[in-house]
């Protein structure tokens, strides 16, 4: 499975926004993640329509859109996303979880399911179908520089088993939240593909493109 790296843009310099972009374009990152948060599903508020709007407009790297919101079917058509991008549903949030996610697919993007770190794989069961894989928290979702909750690793193991002994050996699996380049060893070993580097990963002062190299270079080595 590809490996493919995807900073978290709410951990970006504001005020150096395009420049941070154009470190991730020269250093070809495969994604974009946002985290969209509503200040009721998580207890903040981060990243929203406009910002993804113009960031849409300004780069041609694809689209990891996170969606922390209650009922997300609700805003669906407010987010700038498309052919390409990945949208990833929260199944604690939306009581119509199959519409959600096939309405993503209608769109020609990505769905993938996003389970917090007490929520069990199998609840992805019936919608297996209608997911490209899973994002799974490694951290409870809401704020950057958390440590990762310990069973996350296991839990990383048994996502990966699950999903191939129900025939989705081509499921990805994304991991969010202190995806350090330690614990992203560990991550990957246990059958992650997809790491979101947030301040443990990338953001880690100095030269923005040489920590992503560094990053490729211990992890998907
Ligand atoms: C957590 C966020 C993450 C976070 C990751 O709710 O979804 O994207 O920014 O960054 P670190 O590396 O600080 O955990
Ligand atoms: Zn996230």
């Amino acid at each position: 499975m590809k490996l493919k790296l995807s900073p978290s843009m709410m951990c970006c310099d504001f005020f150096r926004l395009q420049e941070q972009v154009e470190a991730f374009e020269r250093a070809k990152v495969e994604l974009l993640h946002i985290d969209v948060m509503d200040g009721n599903f998580v207890p903040n508020i981060a990243l929203g329509t406009d910002f993804i709007r113009q960031l849409k407009q300004r780069t041609n790297i694809p689209l990891d859109l996170h969606l922390m919101v209650e009922e997300p079917g609700r805003l669906l058509d407010s987010f700038a996303f498309g052919e390409g991008d990945y949208v990833s549903v929260h199944f604690e949030t939306a009581k119509h979880l199959q519409r959600v996610l096939q309405a993503v697919r209608d769109r020609g993007a990505k769905p993938l399911l996003a389970l917090n770190p007490g929520t069990p794989v199998e609840f992805a069961a019936e919608v297996l179908d209608d997911v490209d894989g899973l994002l799974l928290m490694t951290v409870n979702p809401g704020f950057a520089g958390q440590k990762m909750v310990p069973h996350s690793l296991a839990k990383i193991a048994h996502a990966r088993a699950w999903l191939d002994g129900n025939g989705r050996t081509d499921a990805e699996i994304e991991v969010d939240g202190n995806v350090s380049l330690k614990n992203a060893v560990l991550m990957k070993e246990a059958g992650a593909n997809i790491f979101v580097a947030g301040t443990s990963g990338v953001f880690l002062g100095g030269d923005l493109a040489a920590n992503v190299e560094n990053f490729r270079k211990t992890v998907f080595a």
